[in-house]
């Protein structure tokens, strides 16, 4: 079984997927780290991630950097974002990610293409999104949770920008751009919380899964 969930940056489709791998019993990859990785190695090698050759380079990264705290940060997102871009990059990590959705016991698997390039046969397809204004105070206020500012240090409309550009590179590209796959549910999360998100999420899984 293959559960392909995509969308936007900061929509929570990370906290849904992972908590529904858990739910079902089954394997759960976080594609966008594999991006993060790539974005992170680019700096650690000082190339420029614009670049198509230095990107793809940094696709050899070591497997220890998947557990480097440094790739959950605003500025290794907006790296993963302009490496993503390249077809060679997506191209090197299409095997990996093929090769973890095809595992016997069944995978979920979050990203931006899932539903549409690397599991277009996927069980269940779901593309979770919100409004960027609702994207945007969330990731804001996980940021202040967090102790990486205060409300006041942190400028709430500098992340709605930043959102803003990642969903328009995201959206944009020529290669795998983020889009709902036609046989996706679309889940918009903007006017709930995190729990109740997660039920609706169940119950259309649990749905597709009986009907299918
Ligand atoms: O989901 P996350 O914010 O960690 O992803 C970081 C970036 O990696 C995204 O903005 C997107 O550009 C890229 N990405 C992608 N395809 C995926 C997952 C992530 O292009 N399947």
């Amino acid at each position: 079984m293959i559960i392909a969930v995509d969308g936007p940056t900061a929509s929570g489709k990370g906290t849904i997927a992972k908590r529904l791998a858990q739910h079902l019993g089954i394997a759960y990859l976080d594609t966008g780290l594999l991006y993060r990785a790539v974005g992170r190695q680019v700096a650690i090698s000082e190339g420029d991630p614009d670049n198509p050759a230095d990107a793809l380079a940094a696709c050899g990264f070591p497997d220890e950097l998947l557990q480097d705290d440094n790739l959950r940060t605003e500025a290794t997102g907006g790296l993963a974002s302009r490496v993503s871009v390249h077809p060679e990059v997506r191209q090197a990590l299409f095997e990996r990610q093929r090769a973890f959705a095809e595992q016997p016991g069944g995978a979920v698997l979050d990203g931006r293409d899932i539903g549409t390039v690397i599991a277009p046969d996927a069980d269940v397809k779901l593309f979770i999104t919100a409004s960027v204004q609702a994207r945007a105070r969330r990731r804001w206020l996980e940021m202040v949770e967090k102790g990486i500012g205060t409300e006041d240090e942190i400028p709430l409309i500098e992340i709605e920008k930043d959102v803003v550009q990642r969903d328009a590179r995201d959206i944009n590209r020529k290669d795998a751009p983020l889009k709902a796959a036609p046989d996706a549910m679309i889940i918009d999360t903007t006017e709930f919380d995190r729990e109740a998100a997660f039920e609706m999420v169940v119950e259309a899984v649990h749905e597709a899964l009986n009907k299918a």
